[in-house]
């Protein structure tokens, strides 16, 4: 097996979940790499020692242009900020690197047009971590939808609530609170909460062909925890947007990290002409199926435990009955992102792919400026 040299910026939440993925995946896949942890870098050099150690990684950095340089580097994997996103991976590309981007893609579509071209002329591997499409149930939502067992499609509906930003104490800026500071995040929970809901749906459902929208600000001023001093916020809290699909769909969008009690609550339906489905985060491994054309006098929601053998993924963990969670998703990710790049191809969703949710996100906060229907970005992006 051929190993593949990996670099990995960031040891915060998302370079937990991809060193776990790229350390678990040859146990579980038969993938033709054995990705080997080389270099972690982050910018405090005792911290990133102390993760170093933990997860095995053999050397440390506290600046991505060295492992951009390095020779010995295969695959570049951005797990950090979005403001650090477009000159990593820009760097990565014309270095001759895979590379692997955390969502958003870019704080905008012009840094993420910027990214695409990069890895596109450089002929480089590339994949985003939208990882809610290896969740086995969304998987099998996809199946179903590809199959035609809904049949024509008439709403879709997602959501994504959390709780944690409620307090007008909390600063924002800097370590832990960098999601609060537009300079750094490009937006609020648009770019942040709804792009994982929009990727999904444009995955199962289709291109979006416009959008109308509203956000608030609900706090508008916090300490800034760089500069010490209160500064306005930049961010969206909450985000809501109706869509209509190229496909004719109807859909409505919601995101917010106001919503009390509600701490990862992402949801979605779709409602076809003979089907529906629902599929919830806190209960990831069921979907809820309803079929009509089921005999009337059993009709009803049927909440499948998505832990069969057949299930997409699953004959790859436990047995019948033993479910799996979320960052089982991460570890399906790189296994596909690992076959493709071994055929010379890449896994979805590519930088061109997340291309499309960033087209939607700039629409979304275009109609929330303007409070009008706006037309989703260019067209071959549909
Ligand atoms: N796919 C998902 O479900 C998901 C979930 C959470 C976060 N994310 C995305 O992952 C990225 C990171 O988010 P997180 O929650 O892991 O953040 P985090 O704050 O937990 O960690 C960020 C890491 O980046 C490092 N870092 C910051 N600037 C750097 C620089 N210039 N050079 C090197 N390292 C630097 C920090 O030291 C830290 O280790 C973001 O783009 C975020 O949107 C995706």
């Amino acid at each position: 097996m051929k190993e593949l040299n990996v670099g990995m910026i960031g040891y915060g939440f998302m370079g937990r979940t991809h060193s776990n993925a790229f350390s678990q995946v040859n146990h579980f896949f038969d993938v033709p790499y054995q990705p080997v942890l080389k270099t972690l870098c982050a910018r405090n050099a005792e911290r990133a020692r102390d993760f170093a150690a933990r997860w095995g990684y053999e050397r440390v950095e506290t600046d991505w242009r060295r492992v951009v340089e390095s020779p010995d580097i295969d695959l570049v994997d951005i797990a950090s900020p979005n403001d650090t996103h477009a000159e990593i991976a820009i760097a990565a590309a014309r270095a001759g690197k895979m590379v692997m981007c955390e969502k958003p893609l870019g704080r905008n579509a012009a840094e993420s047009e910027a990214m695409v071209k990069a890895v596109e002329s450089a002929g480089v591997r590339n994949m985003v971590w939208y990882n809610y499409r290896r969740v086995p149930a969304v998987m099998l939502a996809k199946q179903l939808i590809d199959e035609g067992r809904l049949g024509r499609i008439f709403h879709y509906r997602a959501k994504f609530l959390q709780d944690w930003t409620i307090s007008s104490d909390l600063p924002q800026g800097g370590e832990g609170l960098w999601r609060l500071d537009a300079a750094v995040a490009g937006s609020g929970v648009t770019g942040d909460l709804l792009a994982h809901c929009i990727d999904t749906a444009m995955w199962l459902n289709g291109g979006i062909a416009e959008v109308t929208a509203t956000t608030e600000t609900f706090i508008k001023s916090r300490r800034h925890n760089l500069t010490g001093k209160v500064e306005p916020v930049g961010i969206d809290d909450a985000s809501l947007f109706l869509a209509r699909f190229g496909n004719g769909s109807l859909a409505t969008f919601e995101a917010t990290r106001y919503a009390r009690g509600h701490k990862a609550l992402y949801t979605l339906e779709i409602n076809g002409e003979n089907a529906s489905i629902i599929w919830d985060l806190h209960d990831l491994h069921r979907l809820q199926y309803f079929d009509h054309r089921d005999e009337s006098r059993l009709r009803g929601w049927r909440s499948i435990h998505i832990t069969d053998s057949d299930h997409p993924y699953m004959k790859h963990w436990w047995v019948p009955g033993l479910q799996i969670g979320y960052e089982h998703t991460f570890i399906h990710q790189a296994a596909d992102f690992l076959s493709a790049a071994a055929e010379g191809t890449n896994a979805a969703p590519t930088f061109r792919d997340a291309l499309r949710t960033d087209y939607v996100t700039d629409a979304v906060l275009e109609s929330a400026g303007n409070r009008s229907w706006v037309k989703v970005g260019p067209l071959e992006a549909k």
